[in-house]
């Protein structure tokens, strides 16, 4: 069955198993809870321990049995997966010295040990580190494999027994050779062989789907407008034809002229099945007054279901089912994933729907990635324009205005919002950048404009490159077109006299800023 991560609560545990899926393995995702029983059903050919945040000689901390690492397949531990494999078979995990969080370099020690083949020894490669402990005594029959001037053992194994971990994590984009160690993980050492693809998943998520939904039943999926909603809507509309309707909910919250390109593309182009439904008064309403983003989230996500439920109702018969566009980082960042992961952000479509939802929930894309999703999309022959468009949060315009949420401040950042869009296409980096939007500060600031002094709003220019929104580095702009937004900005939407440059990477802030 491919590779079996099993997850300690660490941020980039989806990305572990998303990086295997890149090399054409199947992988899946367990909590540390699982128990052998579950473990040895699914036949894996290798187990992947994650990362994790607590400290493995810790009261409480995740454990797992020790014939996890008796199943007679490889195991790699990541991070705490190491020291907690170390600790396992006897080995003394401490508090390092210092914390260590960012690049590193590690020197390669031992030939043999095959997660460097293909590795030039004398080289030194540059790997993401993120802990605090660290392997102080190895267990025996281990060997160091590679160490760094913080870790000495950034990487150990033992031979015979087919157990390998490193301190740091190969599954971020900041670890360059990383995914030639996971690969050497998984074909090398475990001998998976690259036969997962988009066209199996597709296979396998249609038969789930029909499975799910049975004969008879209506569904219904809510478009944002986005990438993951409009795939998932595609998706489900293959598996069970015309029983699924879209529902558009036009909030008030969306970007300049979204609600129009929707309609298009999905009634006239794709011709799904569409019910555009004008709930904009009621969405701000609801926000009036409302500073906290964790709120807003909940209040927005609450809402929408509230609509979704009145227009399943309104469906003969009524619709039983929802299919939402949720991919892997939601998931990851907003629930713990049954396991110890901490909660970031409330994204609309995991946490903020309420206990009592009468509709049962579709999530094809749940184990997915955005661009597995845009893969998918490809797969299911969407325009390329609907699978090119940056991400954009449900939540929409009201996690980019810092503040109060009103209609007066959404037409500022709207109008700003659509400058920046149209300078960073007119720029050709429009596909290249993961996101590039505006946010609005609760902040004034005084400017001068003719000979007259203006207190005005300032609103941030954020733009970042990432491959999965788990992380992501500020992109470096031109200088000139910058100019180009700032100056426009300012001169064409009243009520903005300064703009600013958000020159924060993920971690440890996030993309959005609420
Ligand atoms: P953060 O701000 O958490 O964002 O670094 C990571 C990615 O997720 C998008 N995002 C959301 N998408 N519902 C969504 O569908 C949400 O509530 C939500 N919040 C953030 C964000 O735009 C970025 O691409």
């Amino acid at each position: 069955m491919g590779i079996v991560v099993i997850d300690f609560g660490s941020q980039y545990t989806q990305l572990i198993a998303r990086r295997v899926r890149e090399l054409h393995v199947y992988s899946e995702i367990h909590p540390c809870s699982v128990d052998l029983a579950t473990l040895r059903a699914l036949q894996p050919e290798g187990v992947i321990l994650s990362g994790g945040p607590a400290s493995c000689y810790e009261p409480g901390a995740p454990q797992i049995s020790p014939e996890v690492l008796e199943l007679g397949v490889p195991v790699l531990g990541i991070c705490y997966g190491l020291q907690l494999m170390g600790k396992l078979c006897g080995g003394t995990i401490t508090p390092g010295n210092k914390r260590e969080y960012g690049r590193a370099t590690v020197q390669l020690k031992d030939a043999s040990c095959k997660l460097w083949r293909g590795f030039d020894l004398a080289e030194e490669i540059t790997v993401w580190m993120s802990h605090g402990d660290r392997v102080e005594a190895l267990p025996p029959g281990f060997t160091v494999a590679a160490a760094s001037d913080n870790a000495p053992v950034a990487a150990a194994w033992h031979p015979q027994r087919r157990l390998y971990g490193v301190q740091f994590h190969p599954e971020v984009a900041h670890t360059p050779r990383g995914e030639a160690i996971l690969a050497n993980f998984v074909h090398e050492i475990c001998g998976c062989r690259s036969e997962w693809t988009m066209a199996s998943f597709v296979e396998t998520q249609l038969a789930t789907i029909r499975q799910r939904v049975g004969g008879s039943a209506r569904v219904i999926c809510g478009l944002s407008g986005g990438v993951d909603s409009s795939v998932a809507a595609a998706l489900v509309h293959r598996a069970v034809g015309e029983r699924l309707t879209c529902i558009f909910v036009d909030n008030g919250l969306l970007r300049n002229g979204e609600a129009q390109q929707v309609e298009r593309v999905f009634r006239d182009e794709l011709r799904l099945p569409l019910v555009v439904v004008p709930a904009r008064d009621r969405f701000l309403r609801r926000l009036e007054g409302i500073t906290d983003p964790e709120r807003k989230r909940v209040l927005i996500g609450n809402e929408f279901v509230a609509v979704f439920e009145e227009e399943a109702r309104k469906l003969s018969p009524p619709a039983e089912f929802l299919v939402q566009g949720t991919l892997y980082p939601d998931v990851i960042e907003s629930v713990s994933f049954k396991g110890p992961s901490a909660t970031i952000k409330t994204h609309h479509n995991v946490g903020g729907l309420p206990e009592r939802m009468q509709l049962k929930l579709i999530e094809p894309l749940r184990e997915l990635f955005k661009d597995e999703v845009r893969r998918l999309g490809e797969e299911l022959a969407l325009p390329h324009q609907m699978l090119w468009r940056q991400p954009f949060p449900g939540p929409g315009l009201a996690v980019r205005m810092i503040g109060e949420v009103t209609e007066e401040r959404l037409a500022l950042l709207r109008r700003a919002d659509a400058i920046i869009e149209e300078e960073v296409r007119a720029a050709g980096l429009y596909e290249s950048i993961w996101q590039a939007f505006g946010v609005l500060l609760p902040v004034h600031s005084v400017g001068v404009m003719g000979d007259s002094r203006t207190y005005e709003a300032v609103l941030a220019v954020r733009a970042v490159h990432s491959t999965d929104g788990m992380t992501a580095d500020w992109s470096r702009l031109p200088h000139d077109l910058l100019a180009t937004i700032s100056n426009r900005v300012i001169n064409e939407v009243r009520g903005i006299n300064r703009v600013v440059y958000d020159i924060s990477s993920k971690p440890p802030a996030t993309i959005e800023w609420e």
